[in-house]
């Protein structure tokens, strides 16, 4: 798949569209500008939005969506957090929409053959190559999660990092189809949908944001594509990891998960499956099922620790508090910008707190 890549990305034809907009900006902040593209690939097009100006010798942070959302209803709360400034601004930031689901997209005609889940990550190549990028570190939810993990099995050397945030690498078993058919008979595509984003706790609470997102997906004009995008979810294949075994994740994973989310036992699986001196594990209390829209704080902190790990975020760029709160963590990971690949975090969902490196280091994110 990795020579089909290669090939398809000198096959895309690169188009621009512009969009400019402006993020509301906090106290002392310069403004900066967002741009939206869209290139074209061998599976369509595909839009996404930088933010930032690409910082040498670093990766780009690159994200994906989960179903029912977009790059802005499910990224916007985290990486306009205040505190994820510190970070983000020594990253550019790639924010990809999946095909149909950027503001404004035309809804796509019957007939349609939407992209499957593996041919979504056959075009990441395609926007690294029209922005120059050579390597990411990935966020992603839920659909977006899976589809970067594929992109990393195929194409390890470009991935220094992944956050996964509810991700689930079954391919649907007979019962989960039965179950899903016997749901479809009773509910709307949108409520199967929320169930998938949200607990059913956090659905029958009816709290504002569950309105908000109700809406959102209820009245989207795109609710057709993103019909598709949620066919071709429930269509992926198993991506078969196997500790120790060669369909595994080469880089340095952090998996996310809300201890009520739908997807517990899914995220819990596939730690088991995943190299544990490369794998982190946060089970976040408190935050449903989008730990990025409801608890931007403890994964802004998880994020920083986790980039430390990698040798990313020199302790002259943290916040005294950051600081003092890590001070355990010196002897264990960088954090003077040596990147070290072997050291990762680990965290202990019990005691909720994140450790990095050897055991007896541990670092609190408040979980
Ligand atoms: C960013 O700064 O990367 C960002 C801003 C708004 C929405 C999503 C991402």
């Amino acid at each position: 798949m990795e020579n089909g890549g290669s090939r398809q990305v000198a096959m895309a034809e690169l188009r621009e569209v512009q969009i400019t907009e402006e993020k509301p900006l906090l106290p002392g902040q310069t403004p900066e500008v967002a741009k939206t593209h869209s290139v074209e690939t061998p599976y369509g097009s595909v839009s996404f939005t930088v933010y930032g100006t690409p910082k040498p010798k670093r990766p780009a942070i690159l994200t994906y969506h989960d179903v029912g959302l977009n790059y802005k209803s499910c990224f916007q709360p985290l990486f306009q957090f205040a505190d994820m400034q510190e970070i983000i601004q020594n990253f550019v930031r790639v924010h990809v929409d999946a095909p149909g689901m950027e503001e404004g997209a035309p809804v796509f005609p019957l007939g349609y053959q939407y992209p499957s889940l593996d041919q979504l990550a056959d075009m990441i190549p395609c926007i690294l190559q029209y922005l120059n990028f050579s390597t990411i570190i990935g966020i992603g939810v839920g659909a977006g999660a899976y589809v970067l993990s594929r992109y990393a099995l195929t194409h390890p050397d470009t991935v220094e990092g992944l956050v996964l945030i509810n991700i689930d690498p079954n391919a649907k078993g007979w019962m989960d189809w039965a179950a899903h058919k016997l749901t479809g008979l009773t509910s709307s595509i949108s409520e199967m949908i929320l169930g998938h984003l949200f607990s059913q706790e956090e659905l029958s609470g009816n709290s504002e944001l569950i309105q908000k997102y109700r809406n959102i997906i209820a009245h989207a004009p795109n609710l057709d594509n993103i019909e598709l995008y949620w066919n071709s979810y429930n269509n992926r294949r198993d991506l078969n990891f196997v500790r120790g075994g060669d369909t595994t994740l080469k880089c340095p994973v952090m998996l996310v998960v809300g201890d009520q989310a739908p997807h517990e036992d899914a995220v819990v699986e596939c730690n088991s499956k995943l190299d544990p001196t490369q794998t982190s594990f946060l089970k976040m209390a408190d935050s449903g099922g989008q730990p990025q829209l409801t608890q931007p704080g403890k994964l802004t902190e998880a994020f920083k620790y986790f980039l430390q790990g990698m040798g990313y975020m020199a302790s002259s760029c943290m916040t005294r508090l950051s600081r003092s709160r890590t001070a355990s963590l010196t002897s264990a990971a960088s954090i003077d910008g040596n990147r070290s690949r072997s050291r990762t975090l680990s965290q202990s969902s019990e005691s909720g707190t994140l450790s990095s490196g050897p055991p007896g280091h541990t670092m609190e994110v408040s979980c």
